[in-house]
């Protein structure tokens, strides 16, 4: 088994994207650890990284995938464009391929809803930029419904993904339906810290598979088709969290996990 990807449409130049259900976050790695880091994740087989201007770490990102001899058109990257940076969208990207050292990014997100009234504005620069091939796909962080169908309303393109925290506790049917519905991949982030590793549903769950619950966790979001992109600095857990492929969860188990969300 591998990890599946879901469709993204199509980029500028008419090829189809696709993104991995698993990447690799890469928030609060800065420097060299943020180099290892990513270097340890495609070594695990990790094809798709999680990253921000904000994080400060595109560099090393860029600099860990070159070294990393996994071809550019291997790896799914996303890149995030902060709210403050309303007005400077085109800058701000350039400097994220610039310092990525790729021609362009798989996703490019706003990072958070910039403030009232200048999110349609931002957005129709997103489309420019993916019309411009700097990225081949454009979406959003931290939106809400209503947020998401007046970028909709407003220039008759609706973001691919709205990146959002989520986990087990954070689990919502009628959240994930409302995405679908409008046809917006949800991707999920902090998998691990909106949830309580040592619950006892996930360590039963877990023992029944021999794996830790940490891989339960993982393995439910990829069964529900939400993306997800644990972090972790540790070599051991950066392998381990992408070894998810050699079980399935039974749907007894997917409902007890998501009974989490109702607690
Ligand atoms: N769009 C947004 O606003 C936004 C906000 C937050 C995060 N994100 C993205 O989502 C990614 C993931 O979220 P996150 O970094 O907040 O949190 P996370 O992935 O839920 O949790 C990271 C923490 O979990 C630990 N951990 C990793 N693997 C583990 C395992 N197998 N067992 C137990 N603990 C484990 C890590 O420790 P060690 O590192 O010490 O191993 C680290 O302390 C970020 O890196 C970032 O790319 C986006």
């Amino acid at each position: 088994m591998t990890i599946p990807a879901l469709p993204l449409g199509k980029a500028a130049d008419g090829t189809p994207v696709e993104m991995p259900l698993l990447g690799f976050g890469t928030w609060q790695l800065r420097g060299e650890s943020a180099y290892q880091a990513v270097r340890d994740a495609l070594e695990a087989g990790y094809r798709h990284l999680d990253t921000a201007t904000m994080y400060g770490n595109e560099a090393e990102v860029g600099r860990a995938l070159k070294d990393s001899g996994v071809p550019r058109d291997e790896v799914f990257i996303t890149t995030k464009l902060p709210p403050e940076r309303a007005g400077k969208e085109r800058r701000t990207i350039e400097a994220s391929l610039r310092d990525l050292g790729v021609e362009a990014v798989d996703l490019w997100l706003i990072h958070w809803p910039p403030h009232r009234g200048r999110s349609v504005k931002v957005w129709q620069a997103f489309i420019e930029a993916r019309e411009a091939g700097l990225t081949r796909a454009v979406g959003v962080s931290n939106y809400d419904n209503g947020q998401i169908d007046e970028l909709t309303a407003e220039t008759g393109q609706t973001p691919a993904v709205n990146q959002i925290r989520f986990g087990p506790a954070l689990y919502d049917p009628a959240v994930l339906a409302a995405h679908r519905e409008r046809g917006v991949v949800l991707e999920g982030y902090s998998p691990f810290k909106t949830t309580n590793l040592h619950d006892p549903a996930l360590t039963r769950i877990a023992a029944a598979h021999g794996v830790d619950p940490a891989r339960v966790v993982l393995r439910w979001h990829i069964q529900h088709e939400i993306v997800v992109i644990p972090k972790s600095k540790t070599p051991e857990r950066i392998a381990r969290n992408a070894d998810i492929t050699n079980f399935v969860l039974t749907d007894e188990e997917m409902r007890a996990i998501d009974a989490l969300g109702r607690r």
